[in-house]
């Protein structure tokens, strides 16, 4: 089985990707393809020193045309743009979206049965963009957010805490965008319970802070978002599918009936293995769950509305 990743996209999220796979070696060959294509072969050449130095056998090429990501069994899609400060992920629908359909146009004529990974906010709606573009079944294109959305919950509940580095388990699902919904219910400490250690308060601050992570990264970095932990998680995801693990992870998929929402992407625990997104688990919710899992998913089918009216409109 190929175990070939082309990247989409070599901007920062996309850098990190590959050079995440390529330190670890898990892909033999990572393809770069960015429209800007020096910053490509650029970011290639120095990864595959790095590459050299750990004596990885991972390659990392630029690509010279689209033809180059032929055989990939994953293709990562980063390529657009990113949040400025004051900007929304909303704002960013439009523009996002006609570089998505560029973009799924060429994965769908050189690599139509590699599993897609999209990463482009505003990722839920472009995560649908992508599957009804290119006509995909909805296991072959899944949404990176929810592990890095609960990668920052576990880090700010270690920094109110002052200790369990390395041992929390946060849950975050839901629309990657200030509806996000953190399961406080189901994050832990060494397996210990987070109302068993913190007050409601700490926990509602833990819960505020990861929904704002990314325009609190953003406020920081002025010309740009968070790249390091969004570059790692798309690479966890990489992982799982090259390995087929069959490991649980919050991913953002079609909803079909799921959660009792029909056509709407949104993030959910998602096994993810060789044919990608190969199930979908319901977890239980309570009331207030249930109605922040809703106002999510209201949220990001406003989002596929618009797209729908004029965007989408001639796609069946
Ligand atoms: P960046 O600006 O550093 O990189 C984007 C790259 O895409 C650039 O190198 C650009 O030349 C390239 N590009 C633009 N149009 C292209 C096209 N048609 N074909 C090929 N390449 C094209 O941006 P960054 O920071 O890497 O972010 C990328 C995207 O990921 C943004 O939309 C950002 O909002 C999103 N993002 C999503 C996260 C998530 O959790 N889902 C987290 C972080 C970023
Ligand atoms: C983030 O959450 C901007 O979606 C990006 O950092």
């Amino acid at each position: 089985m190929s175990n070939k990743v082309s990247i989409i996209g070599a901007g920062n999220v996309g850098s990190i990707v590959g050079y995440s796979l390529a330190m670890q070696g898990l892909a033999h060959e990572i393809i770069l393809v960015d429209r800007d294509t020096d910053r490509a072969k650029g970011k290639a050449l120095d990864m595959s020193h790095a590459a050299s130095a750990v004596r990885s056998h991972s390659i990392v090429r630029a690509a010279e045309s689209y033809e180059d990501i032929k055989n990939s069994k994953v293709v990562v899609i980063t390529a657009g743009f990113p949040r400025k400060p004051g900007m929304t992920r909303e704002d960013l629908l439009i523009k996002n979206a006609e570089i998505m359909k560029d973009v799924i146009a060429n994965v769908k004529a050189y690599a139509p049965d590699a599993i897609i990974i999209t990463v482009s906010n505003p990722l839920d709606a472009m995560t649908y963009v992508a599957l009804k573009i290119g006509g995909f079944p909805r296991r072959q294109v899944v949404g990176m957010a929810g592990i890095l959305d609960s990668a920052r919950m576990a880090y700010f509940i270690y920094e109110k805490l002052g200790y369990g580095a390395g041992q929390i388990r946060a849950s975050v699902i839901g629309g990657h965008g200030d509806f996000m919904v953190p399961l406080p219910r189901y994050s832990t400490v060494a397996g210990v319970p987070l109302s068993d250690l913190l007050s409601q308060k700490e926990i509602e601050e833990i819960v505020e802070r990861t929904r704002h992570a990314g325009a609190e990264i953003v406020g920081y970095l002025k010309t740009g978002s968070a790249y390091f932990a969004p570059g790692k998680s798309t690479a966890i995801m990489v992982e799982a599918i090259l390995k087929d693990s069959k490991q649980i992870f919050p991913c953002a998929v079609l909803l079909e009936g799921e959660y009792g929402v029909n056509n709407v992407v949104n993030g959910v625990p998602v096994m993810l293995g060789a044919n990608g997104a190969e199930k979908v688990i319901e977890v239980t919710l309570d009331p207030c769950e249930r109605e922040q899992f809703r106002k999510s998913t209201e949220a990001v089918k406003s989002m596929i509305d618009v797209l729908e009216k004029d965007f989408l409109k001639d796609v069946k």
